[in-house]
């Protein structure tokens, strides 16, 4: 028995040896050590042993039994990290590969200049606001003192979306000076970027659609001189210090006394020409018309509620393809509008 019991042992150490998958090993546990193993079929003829052998081939068998379970566990262990191994190998990333290319937008440069212009002016003091594109005739013309029957309510420039012409797309951002003033007490301090739309025909400087800035300064002792120290700083910080700037009388109903400012054209340097032809970008002009602007009409601030003996203002509008032009060097409007790849990639 002892015999047998020893070529067991060296039985199972030789077939270990082969058994490569866990299954191989399950079924040699099951060969030795099952119910219907070699080595319980050994024990079960211990009956036949004498009373003086049977504990010590007890002894034998369960030494045996311990060293086939010793041995099937540590080959198991074996294969298990050998299977750990072959699966992160498996999955390992080569890092060398290179990767697929990314290509990544950016800001279209009319919105990089909306961000310069909201920077500068938050820099100083300013609240930014938003309003509807959608507006009442109300705010966006009578109440900014344009009366009935005023030639900038014509139906050939303005789109109404009611046969009474109460409902519109807002001309300009100009409402906004009512719409905040109406609910708002002095100080006030805010800036409303946002898009207008106009009966126009596309061309090199117009389109239906378009951006403007309304700015509206109001406070006790404000004059005409803040007006222009706020519009002169924005300048020269958009177009730096050498930017020239004028600034001419003009008329808008809801300002008084109201004026346009100029910039010098960036193209001929105000001579109105190039090469001796007619400059394209200022059309001869030499000077480019960026915003009009003005002190806040007392009428319009007693409208909203503000005595227009106590508090002054101004306001003004630019236009925001027409600042983007001349930061970004662009000579035609419908550019900014297209969204052709080549021409934006440039910015
Ligand atoms: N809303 C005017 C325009 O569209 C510009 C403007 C704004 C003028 C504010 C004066 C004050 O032309």
């Amino acid at each position: 028995m002892k015999e047998q019991l020893n070529e067991i042992r060296q039985k199972a150490i030789s077939r270990l040896e082969n058994s490569d998958t866990l299954a191989a090993l399950e079924e040699l546990r099951l060969q030795f050590l099952g119910k219907k193993g070699e080595v319980t079929a050994l024990l079960k003829q211990m009956g036949k042993l004498s009373p003086e052998e049977r504990p010590v081939m007890g002894q034998l068998a369960n030494q045996v039994r311990a060293d086939i379970e010793g041995m099937l566990a540590e080959r198991k262990q074996e294969l298990e990290a050998h299977a750990l191994d072959a699966k992160l190998k498996a999955e390992a990333l080569d890092v060398t590969i290179p990767g697929d290319e990314m290509t990544f937008g950016h800001q279209h440069p009319m919105n990089q200049v909306l961000q310069e212009i909201k920077d500068i002016f938050t820099g100083m003091g300013y609240q930014i606001v938003d309003g509807p594109e959608v507006e009442l005739a109300e705010y966006n013309f009578t109440r900014l003192n344009i009366e009935e029957g005023h030639p900038s309510r014509d139906r050939s420039d303005t789109f109404y979306f009611t046969d009474d012409d109460s409902l519109l797309l807002r001309t300009q951002t100009s409402p906004m000076q009512v719409r905040v003033m109406e609910n708002t007490k002095p100080p006030i301090c805010i800036l409303a970027p946002g898009r207008v739309y106009r009966k126009d025909e596309a061309d090199a400087t117009h389109s239906p659609m378009f951006h403007q800035i309304e700015g509206l300064v109001v406070d006790e002792g404000i004059t005409m001189g803040d007006l222009k120290g706020a519009l002169v700083t924005l300048m020269k910080r958009i177009y730096g210090e050498q930017a020239v700037m004028r600034f001419r009388p003009h008329h808008f109903p809801f300002t008084e006394p109201s004026c346009e400012m100029d910039m010098q054209c960036h193209k001929c340097h105000g001579t109105g020409e190039v090469d001796g032809q007619v400059c394209s970008t200022c059309h001869g002009e030499g000077w480019i018309e960026l915003l009009g602007a003005g002190m806040v009409h007392p009428k319009v601030l007693e409208g909203c509620g503000i005595d227009p003996k106590r508090y002054s203002g101004f306001a003004f509008g630019m236009g925001l393809e027409r600042m983007a032009m001349g930061r970004m060097k662009i000579n035609d409007l419908r550019l900014i509008f297209d969204n052709d790849i080549r021409f934006l990639n440039q910015f």
